[in-house]
């Protein structure tokens, strides 16, 4: 491979084999590693825009995160494309889908805190019981099958039920939120794209649909508080200030499109992984308290569900190692290239559930958007694996991984299983 061979903007790029996408990586990071892309002709031709530089470096990513005035969030954080300028419901497209992660402090640090005003001790210790009695639920339900798509029927129930019931969802609108956000997070894979439709249409009405039941949630809570999430979010108040009806739908749009993907993910690769490395996997179920933290972390260092996150250099001037950045220019944070970095983790591209891989930038690197839901998210992989180890341990994959075409999600569509359940 040569490194003019790596085009980061091309959709064919993101659906080579993913040892096609380590190469490219490993040459950016010893070659080029501020190495500039352009914007594809066809979204330039309708919205002009420059193109953005990649940090590939474990070093540079955590320098970029950190230096939150130097390198923003608020000109579009999650995606190389500016969002800015095209509107949605009268709103700005970026801060819509954004929330917070595409917010800069003071704004944002108002908004998180608001937001962690409703995980009360008492909240946060329902949200986990939770956790625990839907992966018994959905394991039980799989059982007797003796197969499943670990996709649709485990990895993706878990993070959606559990964010569901935390919002306060109606059980019957759980589906429509299911399929909603799958066309907001996958519309550029044609599998999750609506007939008839394009990719921006798609989208604009999935989040139509999801807003107004959000908005039929708030009504119904302005009078009858519940005792759930958006009830504590329509009513908290931090320094004088609540959040507008619009702020909590999106943020709601956020936590489904943040919380459940990502997840959903990370579980369908650690089944793909421990089907890959049956000895790991044996050794997990024979020592889970000890290795199950560490195996964790390690699925999401090696899976990297949030391939990159964008950042706007804020004034001219602004270096990172020999690299002089000017005020708007965009960098991509490759969290998949900084969790495999040689001079942090050894022999990086193996997976490695005895390794300590606790530095990997999988829930984002140190800064004030790390994730807020890792706590939660540490959580439900972990009560899933000991669930499986418990009743299914000789699951294994009977096939690859499907993956999900996306230069931003690492993920999977379908991952056939087979088991024999115990109890
Ligand atoms: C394995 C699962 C998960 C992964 C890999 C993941 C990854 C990430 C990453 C990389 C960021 C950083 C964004 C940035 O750099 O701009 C982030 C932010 C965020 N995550 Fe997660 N996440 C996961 C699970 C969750 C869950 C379960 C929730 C909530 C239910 C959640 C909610 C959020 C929120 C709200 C933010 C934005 C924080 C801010 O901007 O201040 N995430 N996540």
């Amino acid at each position: 491979m040569k490194i003019e061979d790596i085009d980061l903007s091309a959709t064919e790029f993101w659906g080579q084999p993913l040892n096609y996408r380590e190469e490219a990586f490993d040459l950016l990071r010893t070659q080029d590693p501020y190495r500039y892309f352009e914007i594809p002709e066809e979204i330039t031709e309708m919205f002009p825009q420059k193109g953005f530089h990649s940090l590939v470096r474990h070093s540079d990513v955590a320098e970029a995160s950190r230096r939150s005035e130097d390198f923003c969030s608020g000109q579009g954080a999650t995606s190389v494309v500016d969002l800015k300028g095209i509107e949605l419901f009268g709103e700005d497209m970026n801060s819509f889908f954004g929330s917070m992660i595409s917010m800069d402090d003071p704004r944002h640090q108002k908004l998180r805190k608001i937001v962690s005003s409703g995980f009360t001790p008492r909240r946060l210790a329902a949200i986990e019981d939770s956790v625990q009695r839907i992966a018994e639920e959905i394991i039980q339900k799989i059982g007797k099958q003796g197969e499943c798509d670990f996709v649709l029927d485990v990895a993706s129930r878990l993070p959606l039920l559990v964010i569901c019931e935390m919002m306060g969802v109606p059980e019957s609108q759980v589906d429509l939120v299911f399929e909603k956000s799958n066309v907001i997070l996958g519309a550029g894979d044609d599998e999750y794209l609506p007939e008839g439709q394009d990719v921006l249409g798609a989208i604009m009405g999935a989040a139509f649909e999801l807003t107004a039941l959000m908005n039929d949630m708030l009504e119904e809570r302005q009078d009858n508080p519940q005792d759930d999430l958006t009830s504590a979010l329509l009513h908290a108040e931090v320094d004088g200030e609540r959040l507008t009806t619009m702020e909590i739908a999106s943020f709601f749009i956020l936590l489904l499109v943040a919380g459940n993907e990502t997840t959903r993910n990370a579980l369908s690769w650690g089944m793909h992984l421990l089907t890959e490395h049956p000895d790991q996997k044996t050794a997990l179920w024979n020592d889970f308290e000890v290795l199950a933290p560490k195996a964790a972390e390690e699925i999401v260092r090696w899976s990297s569900p949030v391939i990159y996150m964008r950042r706007t250099a804020t004034r001219d001037g602004l270096r990172i190692g020999d690299h002089e950045f000017s005020e708007g220019d965009k960098v991509a944070l490759y969290y998949w290239a900084a969790n495999r970095d040689p001079q942090v983790f050894e022999d990086p591209h193996r997976f490695n559930i005895f390794r300590e891989a606790k530095e990997h930038f999988g829930y984002g690197a140190p800064g004030p958007h790390f994730c807020l839901g890792a706590h939660l998210a540490r959580r439900e992989i972990t009560v899933m694996l000991r669930e499986i180890g418990r009743s299914i341990p000789d699951i294994h994959a009977t096939a690859p991984p499907d993956r999900l075409l996306s230069n931003f999600i690492n993920g999977i569509k379908h991952l056939p299983c087979s088991y024999n359940f115990i109890s």
